[in-house]
């Protein structure tokens, strides 16, 4: 049986590294396993950024966040879809792992390093961030984790830790593998200084609208080699091009790689090519999230169901979990 488990923070707007990393592809396994496709807003985790996280913006964004998700496909009649601190089920094995994990090995994760290097005083909690999203997909057995290749090594560590839970305490949980979208491993930042990311800045909102993608399209670098218009360029080391594959259909990118390599067209077409791509892929998905956010009751009932469905599957192995680690049970 496949079960599918991921999780997104509601720390600011979704962009398009995150649509094409991870939430189309929850789309599509939520379309294959139905109620066996489980989604969570890890608003949890979201407390661990101090950069991002305010405490007066947070249920706004966490309501954005599943709105987002809806409107880009998810189904929540179809899949799962609850936000985290709904199911306490979560903190507590979260705990119970971190007496599994030596603190070296969470010291060596290359995202808390890059975030802790960022800060005078580090959180605990972001020590404990991947252990608490181990706790995420164990709880729900899940054995397959669609994200992006960013999010490789906390997925290793989960299965460390159930490696570790079943030697200790008999086998419980499977090793979950991560699956990514092939053409998305890595969306690149529209600055051109690698992965997109809310942190760096350097994000497409999924929401923004055209006039705005386009200002940022317009001054963004393209192949360094293409110094001048006649100068033949190299679609695949060019930020343009990898958007290209992302966004356009087969016939303009053949036109665009072809016309870079040959300088038959310009910089500035290619970009303007781009356009339709974004446009024919987001338009739609904004024009749904408009439509859900005339209607918050519909986003709350969701995660109200939601939220219900998780925790039946979260108190089952909670209680076999529970006795497995020797608690006291009354009656
Ligand atoms: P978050 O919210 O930072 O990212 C959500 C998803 O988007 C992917 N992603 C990208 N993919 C490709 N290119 C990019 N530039 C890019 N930027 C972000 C991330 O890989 C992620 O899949 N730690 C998780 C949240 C989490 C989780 C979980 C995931 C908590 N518990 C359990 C899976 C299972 C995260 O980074 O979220």
């Amino acid at each position: 049986m496949t079960r599918v488990f991921s999780g997104i923070q509601p720390t600011g707007d979704i962009h398009i590294g995150n649509y094409f990393g991870a939430v189309q592809n929850y789309v599509k396994l939520g379309q294959q396993f139905g109620k066996d496709a489980i989604y969570c807003i890890v608003d949890l985790h979201a407390l661990t950024n101090p950069a991002a996280y305010d405490p007066a913006l947070l249920t706004q964004r966490t309501h954005e966040a599943t709105l987002v998700n809806m409107a880009a496909g998810l189904d929540p009649e179809n899949v799962i879809l609850f936000v985290q601190s709904h199911v306490r089920d979560h903190v507590e094995l979260g705990w119970i792992f971190t007496t599994l994990t030596p603190v070296g090995e969470l010291e060596r994760m290359t995202q808390y390093k890059d975030k802790a290097s960022t800060l005078e005083s580090v959180p605990a909690g972001l020590l404990m961030y991947p252990v608490l999203q181990a706790a995420d997909i164990l709880l729900y057995k899940a054995d397959t984790v669609p994200v992006g290749e960013d999010q490789e090594q906390h997925i290793e560590l989960t299965r460390e830790v159930a490696r570790r839970f079943n030697n200790t305490f008999g086998a419980t949980f499977p090793e979950p593998k991560s699956v990514h979208a092939k053409n998305a491993l890595r969306v690149p930042g529209i600055d051109g200084q690698g992965k997109m990311s809310k942190s760096k800045g350097n994000t497409i909102g999924v929401l923004e609208d055209m006039e705005s993608i386009w200002q940022k399209v317009r001054p963004a670098p393209t192949d360094p080699a293409r110094v001048r218009r006649s100068d033949p360029g190299d679609p695949d080391k060019c930020l343009i091009g990898d958007y290209h594959k992302l966004f356009s259909d087969d016939e303009t990118i053949v036109k665009v790689y072809e016309g870079c390599r040959t300088a038959g067209i310009g910089c500035v077409d290619c970009k303007k090519m781009l356009m339709p791509g974004v446009e024919r892929t987001l338009v739609p998905i904004q024009d749904r999230a408009s439509a859900l956010r005339r209607d918050s009751d519909a986003v709350r009932g969701a995660l109200e169901r939601g939220a219900n469905e998780a925790r039946a599957i979260a108190e089952r192995t909670m209680s076999e979990v529970n006795d497995k680690v020797g608690f006291y049970r009354l009656g």
